[in-house]
């Protein structure tokens, strides 16, 4: 493979993923500069990071300026909301490379729905599934009944990135069938507002691919811990721990993903006139019958990100650059080169999370932290004026430990996120317990 090295870089973004994709292009030789639009505090004091505080990440106009102001040869947009509002649009007409789907295939994501449509069509195996529009609660129970006789749950999903609802993994078909007129009441007629699916059983895993429109290239796997509380208890998050690889699914089975999963919806996506550039991240459930697709997203998962990307052994930045421009050489690997270390990421979050967060807690023991080895990805966070950093944000920091296995990685990890404390920190202390013991090695995942 024979690559161009982009040496000044923009990310779009401010969180912990951000945080972490910055680090690790900064770090990669050749890179003279990367800036993060708006990013934080923390970011700026890595080596060859800066930030641009004042750009709003969701203002398509402002980073197409900030771009150019920086001279970024190539950009490369984190989060959801961004990209959702046009943002790789808007820098792909300035003439500028980016990295991120286009606001088209953010669809993927934002419509729950269409990542059906698109999955059908590509012969892509996910959980059996109908939308439903206002109007059609009838229909609606009668499928929740017909899974119900064929021995399915229901799972019920919001149609849309900002409706709200999100996602409620039915217990009983009485509270699924009770569930259904909340999903449809004041949502636009003739628009699926509502998507009821088979509830399948399994662990869960995210693959994602590095993907330039009809070639890919596969991230190691990870797993995310989505409810707050050990033992997979209390609400859902955005994530509150991380780690990779994962044991269950290997080298092999993530090929077979990219061959089964992205790979088609890159074709369905293309033939559509939307073809898709960027991350796209497949949440897969590891059933007893192989992998199924639950969700697709349009971006790192966060805090896969955190674990993933120290994990990766190769320079990123020209590989972005080359699938941003289109143009993955031929021989691209199936799977980005890797490291042999395991990676276990700790989310420490603020008090209130994942509802209203307690902002302006001192936070004690990042020097410590730090000192410890573990990488410390800053989410939310604001420098004090009296030094140190403050809480700001829902999910504050992802401690990542790193080791020659799962078990020892976590050791790491634990160790670093037990050194850092402020008043009403939440964390969970079971991220990788499971997997992580002596026994499972990381030698599966390499
Ligand atoms: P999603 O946003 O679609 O990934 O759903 C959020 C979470 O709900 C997933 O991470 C799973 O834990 C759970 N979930 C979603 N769909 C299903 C399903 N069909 N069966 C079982 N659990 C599901
Ligand atoms: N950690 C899951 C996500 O980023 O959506």
């Amino acid at each position: 493979m024979n690559l161009i090295m982009p040496t000044r870089i923009l990310v779009a973004g401010a969180g912990g993923r951000e945080h972490a994709l910055a680090w690790k292009l900064a770090g990669e030789p050749g890179v003279n500069r990367v800036f993060v639009a708006p990013g934080s505090a923390a970011m700026a004091h890595e080596p060859r990071v800066g930030i641009l505080a004042d750009t709003k990440a969701l203002d398509p106009v402002a980073v197409v300026a900030a771009a150019r102001a920086v001279a970024a040869e190539l950009v490369v947009v984190g989060p959801e909301g961004p990209l959702a509002v046009g943002v790789a649009d808007a820098v792909a007409a300035a003439g500028i490379p980016v990295f991120g789907p286009t606001r088209a295939a953010v669809r993927l994501e934002s419509s729950k729905a269409f990542c059906h449509q698109v999955a059908r069509a590509a012969g892509v195996r996910m959980a059996r599934a109908r939308a439903f529009s206002p109007g059609q609660e009838a229909a609606a129970a009668a499928f929740i009944r017909d899974l119900a006789a064929g021995g399915s749950g229901a799972v019920l999903k919001a149609d849309g990135l900002a409706a709200g609802k999100g996602v409620i993994v039915t217990e009983s078909t009485a509270q699924a069938l009770d569930l259904v007129p909340s999903f449809l009441a004041g949502r636009p007629a003739d628009e699926p507002a509502l998507v009821i699916e088979e509830r399948l059983a399994g662990r869960e895993a995210s693959v994602i691919a590095i993907c330039d429109g009809t070639r890919a290239t596969a991230l190691p796997a990870a797993r995310d811990h989505k409810r707050l509380c050990d033992g997979d208890r209390g609400p859902n998050t955005g994530g509150m721990g991380a780690y990779s690889p994962i044991p269950d699914l290997d080298d092999a089975a993530v090929e077979g993903v990219l061959g089964t999963v992205h790979r088609p919806i890159l074709v369905e996506m293309a033939r559509r006139g939307t073809p898709f550039r960027g991350f796209l991240y497949a949440g897969l459930i590891l059933t007893d019958d192989g992998p199924v697709l639950l969700e697709c997203n349009v971006r790192l998962g966060d805090p896969e990100a955190q674990v993933i990307l120290p994990r990766v052994a190769v320079a990123l930045g020209p590989l972005l650059l080359a699938a941003a421009n289109g143009r993955l050489p031929a021989d691209t690997p199936a799977r980005v080169p890797v490291l042999p270390d395991a990676a276990v990421g700790i989310v420490l979050a603020a008090e209130g999370y994942p509802g209203t967060p307690k902002r302006g807690r001192p936070i004690g023991g990042l020097v410590e932290a730090a000192s410890l080895g573990a990488l410390v990805f800053h989410a939310g966070t604001v420098e004090r004026p009296q030094g140190g950093y403050g809480t700001s944000g829902g999910r504050v920091l992802t401690v990542v430990g790193r080791g020659p296995t799962l078990a020892e990685a976590r050791v790491h990890a634990e160790l670093a996120a037990g050194a850092i404390t402020w008043d009403g920190m939440q964390r969970r202390h079971d991220i990788g317990a499971d997997l992580a013991s002596p026994a499972a090695t990381v030698g599966a995942g390499r």
